[in-house]
């Protein structure tokens, strides 16, 4: 089965709604002369509107970086799944791994979010990734079997359609150290046959695994080019229309 990869920028807590409706425009413009990929941007929450109007049109995907799993109420601070697609959002990131050490989310607080945004309609890209602590520990599989199992437990086969998983070591994640294509290419494998072993061979062969942590236009081509790799979820890189495009293209050309 082929998968279209899926490359998203994950802007974090970064620009203003001026400066974000500009770089949207700029990968808008970029996209439009690309085939076979799909693309999504992830800027704050005060930006979503105004990024929603320029990307009016094209083809690139909006989302949020977190939401809650309720649709409103006394929850100072949150953002439900309704109130992103009212600004405009198709997608939305949950469980990445700032929000997991940062904020102390769980995997049973991440999967009720998960099941929620899905029950509502919402894309989910669901992130996980060891630590390096955990990695040379010994626990990378460990850990990533219970991310996948719990994050992702009681999601039916047609949950799924509705899911991307992004693989993200989190010693990679804006450290400029990036896993080796053979790095990403056993995560990736390993977390695919967890799914299927959890969730159906059917599942896990259509299912989209992003790869995360200082991708690069100089890495994405031999990343992509692994088997199992069926996108970026791209943070640093993602702020500048000319990283961000060119990642883009090494992935379309893939
Ligand atoms: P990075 O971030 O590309 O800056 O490493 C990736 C992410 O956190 O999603």
């Amino acid at each position: 089965m082929s998968r279209i990869p899926v490359i998203a920028g994950n802007w974090k807590m970064n620009l203003l709604s001026s400066d974000a409706a500009a770089l949207a425009k700029s990968v808008a413009d970029a996209f439009a002369g690309l085939s076979g990929i799909e693309c999504v941007v992830c800027p704050v929450a005060t930006s979503l509107h105004a990024v929603s109007g320029v990307l009016a049109g094209s083809s690139v995907g909006l989302g949020g970086q977190n939401c809650y799993h309720e649709e409103s109420g006394a929850f100072t601070g949150e953002l439900s799944p309704q109130m992103l697609q009212d600004a405009g959002c198709g997608w939305v990131i949950i469980g990445h791994s700032e929000r997991r050490k940062i904020f102390g989310e769980g995997d049973a607080l991440l999967n009720r979010k998960l099941r929620y945004a899905l029950q509502c309609g919402l894309k989910v890209m669901f992130c996980i990734g060891e630590t390096l602590e955990e990695r040379e520990g010994g626990q990378m599989d460990d850990v990533l079997k219970t991310q996948v199992v719990e994050g992702l437990a009681g999601l039916s086969e047609a949950d799924f359609a509705g899911v991307v998983v992004a693989y993200e070591p989190v010693w990679a994640i804006g450290t400029g150290v990036t896993a080796s294509p053979e790095q990403a290419q056993d995560a990736h494998a390993f977390t695919r046959g967890l799914v299927a072993e959890h969730f159906g061979a059917a599942v896990a062969e259509g299912l989209r695994i992003q790869y995360g942590g200082s991708v690069k236009p100089d890495n994405a081509a031999e990343l992509i080019a692994k088997p199992d790799v069926d996108g970026f979820l791209v943070g640093g890189a993602a702020l500048k229309a000319d990283s961000f495009n060119a990642i883009l293209s090494a992935a379309a050309q893939a």
